[in-house]
């Protein structure tokens, strides 16, 4: 590897989890970066399914150090239920760390999420819900609530306090809410540092010492690159860094640390909550594919909204992420479609062509995909193990997609099951991971 990161290449949901599971098993440690319980990675393991939301993909691997960076903003409710759930099903968790520096979610967060989210009415962006912007904005506005303060009452009731004051205005209609007593908040959250005290460490560090012994570290993003706050369709985005050069902030280690950037995308693309969705379609190919594809939300249960593979985008979040590799996931899915259609450039008002993703926000929300129509195909995939069992024009679709963007094919899904996948290009790129 050594330093290997694995990011969403769309608007999140790419199947990343599975990926990051897979390439776990040779890594020494996994490291999340952003993100938080707005994240729902499943994974299905020996017939048995594990929905995740704050732990990294290598939980699974027994004696893989799985870390979850300073970037994370950490819901400790949410965290401490699922490493509940994880021991009850056997699994050791005791390779977990999380960093002293990481954000928490309060809940007053969850509140201010929900009461913004009312506020804009239509002008809604469809979050998550879980508190993750608030919280990020109380990092910047450093007025945040650290792991490390679960440690300490006296620290922790002040800054709560502190934190507490400013949302008073805001969230007035919730003032005799219970949870948002500071007393019983700080009770609540000391349960918490006692239960996560054995886990807390300093995070970078032990990226550090692994990386300097030429060990293998995978930084695992969430959500995707077009949900960035910076480079995605702002505002309709998350509110960290889902791009690779997040991992470096997120983890605490430098650029030179990042040898290979792997891109997850699906065959086509899905997205939840609002925002430009530039090749979405809304016809009865919708219902197919989201019936096809289990396109309901891992963390919300939301129905996803679909549309073909947006190709102008992916090539954006390739050159973003300089990624070196692509995973693309759920081809299966497109068995059965007589063609399928690749979007290679965007027209928007006035006929106006753009083979690169705007920038500006209105020329965006008025682009609509112009595509190239591929032969389909109608096998099962599911059995294919090797490019060559695929059929030509699943092949083809291949071929299209990473001539198109640039960057070698390292991976293809054709299933669910951790084992439905192929290993493009040969062995290279397994030998590489
Ligand atoms: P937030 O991250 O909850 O603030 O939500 C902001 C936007 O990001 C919304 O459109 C969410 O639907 C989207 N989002 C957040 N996390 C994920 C994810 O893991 N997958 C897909 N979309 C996500």
């Amino acid at each position: 590897m050594p330093g290997l990161v694995v990011i969403g290449a769309q608007w999140g949901d790419e199947g990343k989890g599975k990926v990051t599971d897979l390439l776990a098993e040779r890594a020494d440690a996994v490291v999340r970066f952003q993100g938080g319980n707005n994240a729902g990675h499943t994974i299905i393991r020996d017939g048995e399914t594990f929905k995740l939301h704050l732990m990294p993909s290598g939980i699974l691997h027994r004696g893989t150090l799985c870390v979850i960076g300073n970037g994370v903003v950490i819901d400790p409710g949410v965290l401490t239920e699922e490493m509940e759930e994880l021991r009850r099903r056997g699994v050791d968790i005791g390779g977990l760390r999380i960093s002293a520096n990481a954000h928490l979610i309060m809940p007053y967060h969850l509140l201010l999420d929900h009461a913004g989210e009312a506020k804009l009415g239509k002008l809604e962006i469809g979050t998550t819900r879980r508190g993750i912007g608030p919280c990020y904005a109380d990092k910047a506005a450093r007025l945040g609530i650290r792991v490390q303060d679960l440690l300490d009452e006296k620290i922790l009731k002040k800054k709560i306090a502190a934190a507490l004051y400013p949302k008073q205005l805001s969230l007035r209609p919730f003032a005799k809410d219970p949870r948002l007593d500071l007393q019983s908040m700080t009770e609540e959250y000391l349960v918490y540092g006692h239960r996560l005290e054995q886990y807390i460490a300093d995070t970078s560090k032990l990226a550090w010492e692994l990386l300097d012994a030429g060990r293998s570290v995978l930084f695992e993003g969430a959500q995707g690159a077009l949900l960035d706050i910076d480079h995605g369709t702002y505002p309709f985005v998350t509110s960290s860094n889902p791009v690779a050069g997040a991992a470096c902030v997120g983890a605490g280690v430098g650029p030179g640390d990042i040898h290979d950037i792997w891109g997850v995308a699906k065959a086509y693309v899905t997205r939840v909550g609002a925002g430009p969705l530039p090749t979405e379609v809304d016809d009865e190919l919708a219902d197919e594919l989201r019936t096809a594809g289990g396109e309901f939300g891992t963390t919300t249960g939301r129905a996803r909204r679909v549309g073909w593979l947006d190709l102008v985008a992916l090539r954006y979040a390739a050159r973003l992420n300089t990624m070196t590799a692509l995973a693309i996931t759920k081809l299966d899915v497109l068995s059965g479609q007589d063609k399928v259609l690749v979007c290679t450039r965007y027209r928007g008002t006035d006929d106006a062509e753009f083979d690169h993703f705007p920038y500006h926000q209105s020329v965006l929300h008025h682009a609509r995909g112009e595509y190239e129509e591929l032969p389909g195909w109608t096998e099962d995939l599911g059995d294919c193990r090797t490019e060559s069992d695929l059929p030509t024009a699943a092949r083809e679709y291949l071929t299209y997609i990473s001539e198109f963007v640039g960057v070698p094919i390292a991976l293809v899904g054709v299933g669910p099951g951790r084992d439905e996948v192929i290993w493009a290009g040969g062995d290279v790129h397994r030998a590489a991971a």
